[in-house]
């Protein structure tokens, strides 16, 4: 069965949607294991409610980085649980050369924004901002760097005149949660190959 570990920090939305499409559409996909650097993040009671394997591992030294001992944590319990794929789903951590070393173009990331546009935090807020008239989100590959890698998906999301941060990012999650299960879907069927960086997607 193809297994996937989610990493998230916060409300975990996208890994409800990610179980939900599963279960919806019966896909062969575990779900292995959800682990998170925040005891406080819905994906943890998501996963307890759901009888998923959950952990919180969290780092105190650093805000946006793991530290080397942490990262070998998450690493541990993501090989212990046999992952083929990890999903970030709201895991605002940078991620460092050697986790990725671990799993490579096996880590992938949602992103609410039309990458490269606007990487980092309240990326919508960072559209509003700048005046962009349509912005969306983005699923792609995690490499070393701040939102970067080859992007596999993008959904569009007009921005409207009266669109306050609150009500545009809402509109962005909506289609992050028909993106991300899907990109799950599609590697989890060998559907999605990498050749120089650029991401190739078959028959769908
Ligand atoms: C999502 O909007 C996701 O795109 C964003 O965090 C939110 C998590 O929501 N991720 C990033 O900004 C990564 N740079 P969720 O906890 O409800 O899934």
């Amino acid at each position: 069965m193809f297994t996937i570990g989610v990493l998230a920090s916060g409300k975990g939305s996208n890994l409800k949607a990610i179980l939900d499409y599963i279960k919806k559409e019966k896909l062969p996909i575990k779900t292995g294991v959800v682990l998170s650097d925040n005891i406080e993040s819905f994906s943890l009671k998501i996963a307890e409610k759901e009888g998923i394997e959950h952990l919180c591992i969290p780092e105190k030294r650093h805000k946006t980085f793991l530290s080397a001992g942490t990262e070998e944590k998450y690493v541990k319990k993501l090989k212990e649980c046999k992952v083929d794929l990890v999903c970030l789903a709201g895991f605002m951590r940078v991620l460092k050369k050697v986790f990725l070393q671990e799993f490579p173009w096996k880590i992938i990331n949602i992103h609410p924004s039309l990458l490269p546009s606007f990487p980092g935090l309240a990326a919508w807020e960072q559209a509003l901002n700048y005046g962009v008239r349509f912005t969306g989100c983005t699923t792609h590959f995690v490499e070393y760097g701040i939102d970067t890698g080859p992007i596999i998906l993008q959904a569009v999301v007009p921005v409207l005149k009266e669109d306050t941060p609150e009500s545009l990012h809402k509109r962005i999650q909506e289609k992050e949660h028909l993106i991300y299960p899907l990109t799950v879907r599609l590697i989890s069927e060998g559907k999605i190959k990498i050749l120089n960086r650029r991401v190739y997607i078959s028959n769908i």
